[in-house]
């Protein structure tokens, strides 16, 4: 069984970029399956990888089909789902995508959603690595798998706000259902060295830093031309800092 790994935190902060690098990087040590979770679905293109269907269309065309009488009975819903998601699935050499699209709109789709997280948690059994980039807030990690997170990284700007934010992660994981065996926080776009303020609040709330990623000068031109984030040069800070990530966290 493969390492599932979440990105998570406040808008902005990095989370995209940071997932991405790291599939990238890992994909060099084994097969990894990226997880969009963000509606606003991006992750494609922070890795430079197609994207035709998400799990939000999957989910609707089967809702409609249903409502309407034309699903077709002789397949068990479980059973199209998975075939659906094999569909949606992006395929390359080491690293495999899968877009969650749009939430739920306002009917029922528990039943829907549960056979969706059943089957996305089977299909992460293949893979080394199970990447899930969360969209903006603390409180989506949960919706998005029913398996147990092994890493949850909280990635954070230098600011006491956005600490302080990422300080209610910890509480918020033990409330929810989800076991998460490790926790620790990023931050990221450092200018210069980590302000000691940040650092004492970082304490303050109780957080564990796994690191500090530079402010990335190379990033912007990259932003500029829409190329996609693992475009950044081996030598780049960001990607100096992933490597680090993936020593101080063991990952083979
Ligand atoms: N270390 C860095 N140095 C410079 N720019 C960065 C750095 N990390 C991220 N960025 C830039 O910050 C912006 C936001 O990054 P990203 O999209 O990864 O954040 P996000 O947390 O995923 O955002 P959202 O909450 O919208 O999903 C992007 O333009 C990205 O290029
Ligand atoms: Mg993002």
């Amino acid at each position: 069984m493969g390492t599932t790994i979440v990105t998570a935190g406040k808008g902005g902060t990095g989370k995209t970029t940071i997932a991405a690098l790291l599939i990238n990087q890992l994909s060099e040590k084994g097969t990894v399956l990226a997880v969009d979770a963000d509606p606003s679905t991006n992750l494609n293109l922070a890795l430079g990888m197609p994207l035709e269907d998400t799990i939000g269309q999957v989910r609707e065309e089967m809702a409609i089909a249903v409502k309407s009488g034309a699903y077709d009975d002789s397949v068990a819903k479980p059973d199209y789902i998975e075939m659906k998601i094999m569909e949606s699935l992006v395929e390359s050499e080491k690293i495999d995508l899968i877009a969650m699209g749009r939430p739920e709109g306002p009917g029922c789709y528990c039943a829907a959603n549960s056979m969706l997280r059943t089957s996305i948690d089977r299909l992460g059994k293949n893979y080394d690595y199970v990447v899930i980039d969360c969209e903006a807030g603390m409180e989506h990690v949960s919706r998005q798998t029913t398996r147990d997170i092994d890493i949850l990284l909280v990635v954070t700007d230098p600011t006491i706000r956005g600490v302080i934010a990422a300080g209610r992660m910890k509480p918020l994981m033990k409330e929810i259902r989800t076991h998460v065996s490790q926790i620790w926080l990023i931050v990221n776009r450092v200018v210069d060295e980590l302000p000691a303020e940040i650092e004492a609040s970082v304490k303050e709330n109780d957080l564990d830093l796994l690191v500090s990623i530079p402010a990335d000068p190379n990033l912007a031109a990259i932003e500029i031309k829409g190329e996609p984030s693992i475009t950044l040069p081996s030598d780049s800070p960001l990607q100096v800092s992933i490597k680090d990530i993936i020593n101080k966290l063991g990952l083979k």
